[in-house]
């Protein structure tokens, strides 16, 4: 790469510059050198296409539809309807068809969605094509028989579905796309505005989250991540942000936050990112983000296998900041905190012990079983600061908090666990309209009883049982009953085993597109 294409590329795409100190302060080893992910094809919006170049056609049915804006020679769609007629295609969504010899386009592509497509079948169609002409060296035109904003639909999908995690890749890197994506259709105007007011936001707010979970912990450790933040916030209105560091939270008697954190020499922090729109009420709606950098177990540590996904256990703090960032971004008339308890969990001379006895800033103590449990630790303090200090009208936590949501919910939905019946219906409705889905779990009140503890007030793990029950309710604990609240078990959904069309292999951002809806949809 020359310099000029190196600066374009750290240009386009967000850039986490370890800290210079990163070396000294993490003790683990050579930080990786700073590079850039791959450009992605810039969006963007038109009413005629050129006639050279790659043609993506989303299609309804097995018709191909009148395009508005381009040039198609009555050969040319005869040889693709009978292309269509030769391979069978449908239209349904998630259906792809790959043409190559038709016109002057090195490629078509047809994208189905099914008959009366929603805006979440329109974007999936626009991932779909995103994955598919992602060595497609031709710039690419997206056309389709569109109505008003359909277009930024796609071109939304689109964006999600580009993303790619790369910039440490050295050798054998995949050549990254050339050339713009435009969208091609009756109305450029609207979809242009509808795009960027509303779906460029969310899509930066996404691309932030994934960022923050797919970069290693010797990266993103508590203080980098809020460099990050405070990048990424930079010049968007109507933002202030709060830090805590450790001896703030030691003053303020956080001592699950500091406990969880003091095996591991990167100091813990807690970062509060409020967002207040015009017109938005005055108290703030409180998303309350697990933010531990890596979750190594501590003293009760973890089996090796696979221990490396727990560099994305600080998802739910991650996806926290991308909802933050979407609102404030689009200007939205909401008011909203972002909180992220950020901390890493080490096993350490000084780590936590199982039996120990700690106190929460609440006043309540809290009996350790397992040091593993840590992620209801550090939400049990940022509940309580956010709380005090932030007056919400509602709290709202994300967490990777249990394997066992993943045994019950697998990669389709996260976990729902609320006291408040109006909360949980905007939550379930928020997550069917993004396409984040939710399941409700139960939070009967004899699954506390796992929680008593012999030492003190509670403790924080069962020993076997309901786990993602009994991890809700322990948060719920120090969580004021006239408060409404909900917690979110995203445990098996924050990272993709395999390519989806708007959730690239990796961390998925899960959490982000849900809260900026819950958060839209006025709660
Ligand atoms: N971060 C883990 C939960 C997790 C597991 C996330 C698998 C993603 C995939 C959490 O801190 C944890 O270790 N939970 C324990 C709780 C137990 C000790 C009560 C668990 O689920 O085993
Ligand atoms: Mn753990
Ligand atoms: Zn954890």
């Amino acid at each position: 790469m020359n310099h000029k294409s190196l600066l374009l590329a750290a240009c386009l795409s967000l850039t986490f510059a370890p800290p210079a100190f990163a070396q000294t302060v993490t003790g683990s080893g050579v930080v990786p050198a700073t590079a850039a992910n791959s450009a992605e094809r810039a969006i963007g919006f038109a009413a005629n296409a050129p006639a050279s170049g790659a043609l993506v056609i989303v299609m309804t049915d097995a018709t191909l539809p009148l395009l508005d804006g381009v040039a198609f020679s009555a050969p040319e769609r005869q040889a693709v309807a009978a292309a269509i007629a030769a391979a069978t295609f449908d239209g349904k969504a998630g259906s792809t068809l790959s043409l190559r010899g038709i016109g002057a386009h090195s490629r078509i592509l047809l994208v189905g969605t099914g008959a009366t497509p929603t805006s979440l079948a329109l974007a999936e169609a626009g991932g779909k094509a995103a994955q598919e002409l992602k060595s497609e060296a031709q710039p690419v035109v997206i056309a389709g028989a569109f109505g008003d904003t359909s277009a930024a639909d796609v071109a939304y999908g689109f964006a999600l579905g580009q993303y790619r995690f790369d910039r440490y890749k050295t050798v054998d890197k995949k050549a990254p796309p050339t050339g713009a994506v435009t969208l091609v259709g009756a109305d450029p105007a609207a979809a242009e505005a509808a795009f960027t007011s509303r779906w460029k936001p969310l899509a930066d707010g996404v691309r932030l989250s994934r960022d923050l979970a797919n970069e290693p912990a010797n990266v993103i450790y508590p203080e980098s991540f809020v460099a990050e933040v405070r990048k990424a916030f930079t010049g968007v209105a109507g933002v202030s942000i709060e830090v805590l560091d450790e001896a703030a939270m030691r003053r303020l008697n956080m001592g699950n936050i500091v406990g969880v954190g003091q095996g591991s020499p990167r100091g813990s922090r807690m970062m509060l990112v409020r967002y207040r729109g015009s017109g938005a009420p005055a108290a703030p709606l409180a998303l309350v983000g697990k933010g531990i950098t890596f979750d190594t177990g501590g003293i009760s540590i973890k089996p090796s296998a696979n221990m490396g996904n727990m560099k994305g256990d600080m998802s739910g703090a991650a996806s926290v900041m991308g909802a933050a960032l979407s609102l404030a971004k689009s200007r939205a008339p909401v008011h909203v905190v972002a909180v992220a308890a950020l901390a890493e969990n080490m096993p350490d001379g000084n780590a936590m012990r199982p039996a120990d006895v700690i106190r929460t800033m609440s006043g309540k103590t809290v009996e350790i079983v397992s040091t593993d449990a840590e992620g209801r630790l550090v939400l049990a303090d940022a509940n309580e600061y956010v709380a005090q200090a932030y007056k919400p009208r509602a709290i709202v936590n994300i967490a990777t908090l249990t394997g066992a949501i993943v045994g019950a919910l697998s990669d389709q939905y996260a976990g729902l666990f609320s006291r408040d019946e109006a909360l949980a219906a905007k939550l379930l409705a928020a997550g069917t309209a993004s396409g984040e889905e939710l399941w409700r779990m139960p939070l009967h009140k004899n699954f506390f009883d796992r929680l008593k503890s012999d030492v003190a007030d509670i403790r924080n793990g069962g020993s076997d049982g309901p786990g993602a029950s009994t991890g809700a309710h322990f948060i719920g604990f120090f969580v004021d009953d006239a408060m409404p609240w909900a917690h979110l078990d995203i445990a098996g959904v924050n990272r993709s085993e395999k390519t989806n069309p708007l959730t690239p292999k990796g961390m998925t951002g899960f959490g982000v597109r849900l809260l900026d809806q819950l958060a839209r949809s006025g709660e």
